[in-house]
């Protein structure tokens, strides 16, 4: 069985270890496992008494219980530890949709949440529900959802703080939209693996596995905190049935979470703060170095900045950002990601703000732009 090209990860293997110097990572600075266990306050020791047995398939209850502090009306039991991230997703498409059924997805959107949901409900059943755009920022219309609901809808699937604009809705609109969703009979699925990431001067808003009792939750330890080698993402998902039939489709795919994944996992519980809060001081200091940047370049980039996440949706008015991208990584060894991946046309790209060589990245842009100029 056939199933669309994952064209974001396909860019990412291509030239995420071979290009040097990167613009657009959605993950923010890592750490290494030395440098974690010494944070929470473990040793080598701990870990290497860890034994390498079958785990608890839903999750280690501690590490479940950590999970559901972060909210504040979810229960240890309510969480569902995964393999992967990405993994809670394909899930979730498994156990809610059957063929037929039709899918609204804020678009652009991360491949998977748009391919997989279409894999499940055949070709067209996925609806793009479109970001628009202002001079200064990315907008987003409930009006436009309530025209692509239809009586096969049964689920919308969206992403907050949003990869790639960075986009993050109101407390109000967040309400509205949960009430559109009750009134509708549908379910929400809510990607927030960029949570907690919420700049200066943007209102935070709750998870919505705290706004709505219905919403099923995606997140993980991978952006926000910076350990996507860890491989740690859980699902909430409060639907005793629904979650049930989660777990029998993880059977198949994952059976349990791997051991070291959730001992590290329970460390970098205690630290999360940390973690989060050097993490955005370092996108903020991204995002001014960028500001400056896209102040000198005003006929060909459009910047319109993120309220939150670590991700911008920029406008680039060359031909074609993908064929541009290519160049710049033969010639430069700098990395920029074309957004068609996502959804998007080829005259926008994304950045990513989270990593510590940010800085240096953008100088050598710079530098090529300019050699380019004369
Ligand atoms: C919105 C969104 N959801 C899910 C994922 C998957 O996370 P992971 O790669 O840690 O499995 C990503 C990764 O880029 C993402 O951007």
């Amino acid at each position: 069985m056939r199933i669309a090209p994952f064209e974001t990860e396909h860019f990412y293997a291509q030239y995420e270890f071979s290009t040097p110097h990167q613009l657009c990572n959605s993950d923010c600075e890592s750490v290494s496992v030395a440098q974690l266990l010494t944070l929470s306050g473990q040793t080598p020791t701990d870990l290497g008494r860890l034994v390498l047995g079958y785990t608890e398939s839903q999750g280690n209850p501690e590490l479940r219980a950590a999970i559901a502090r972060q909210y504040d009306t979810v229960t240890a039991d309510e969480i569902v530890v995964l393999g992967s991230p990405v993994e809670g997703i394909y899930l979730a498409a498994c156990a809610i949709l059957e063929p037929g059924d039709e899918v609204v997805v804020l678009t652009p959107a991360y491949d998977a949440l748009i391919n997989l949901f279409e894999h499940i409900t055949g070709k067209g059943n996925v609806k793009r529900w479109q970001f628009d755009a202002n001079e200064t920022a990315w907008t987003l219309d409930l009006d436009d959802l309530l025209e692509l609901i239809s009586p096969r809808t049964k689920l919308v699937v969206v992403n907050f703080p949003h990869n790639p604009t960075g986009y993050l809705p109101t407390a109000q609109m967040q309400q509205n939209l949960a009430q559109i969703i009750e009134t509708n009979g549908l379910q929400l699925f809510c990607d927030e693996m960029y949570s907690g990431l919420v700049h200066s001067g943007t209102p935070a808003i709750p998870s919505a596995a705290d706004a709505s009792d219905t919403a099923i939750v995606l997140s993980g330890l991978s952006k926000t905190y910076g350990l996507p080698g860890l491989r740690c993402g859980w699902l909430v998902v409060r639907n005793e049935e629904l979650r049930a039939n989660i777990m029998n489709w993880k059977f198949y795919t994952s059976i349990c979470p791997p051991a070291p994944t959730e001992f590290l996992s329970l460390a970098a519980m205690d630290v999360l703060g940390t973690l989060r809060d050097r993490n955005i001081t370092r996108i903020e200091q991204n995002l001014e170095l960028s500001t400056a940047f896209f102040e000198r370049w005003p006929g060909l980039f459009e910047w319109r900045p993120p309220l939150a996440g670590s991700t911008a949706l920029v406008g680039y008015k060359v031909p074609s950002v993908s064929a541009v991208a290519a160049t710049l990584a033969e010639e430069a060894g700098v990395l920029i990601h074309p957004a068609v991946t996502l959804g998007s046309d080829d005259q926008h790209m994304r950045m990513g703000f989270g990593r510590e060589a940010f800085g240096d990245a953008l100088d050598r842009f710079e530098r090529w732009l300019n050699g380019r100029r004369q």
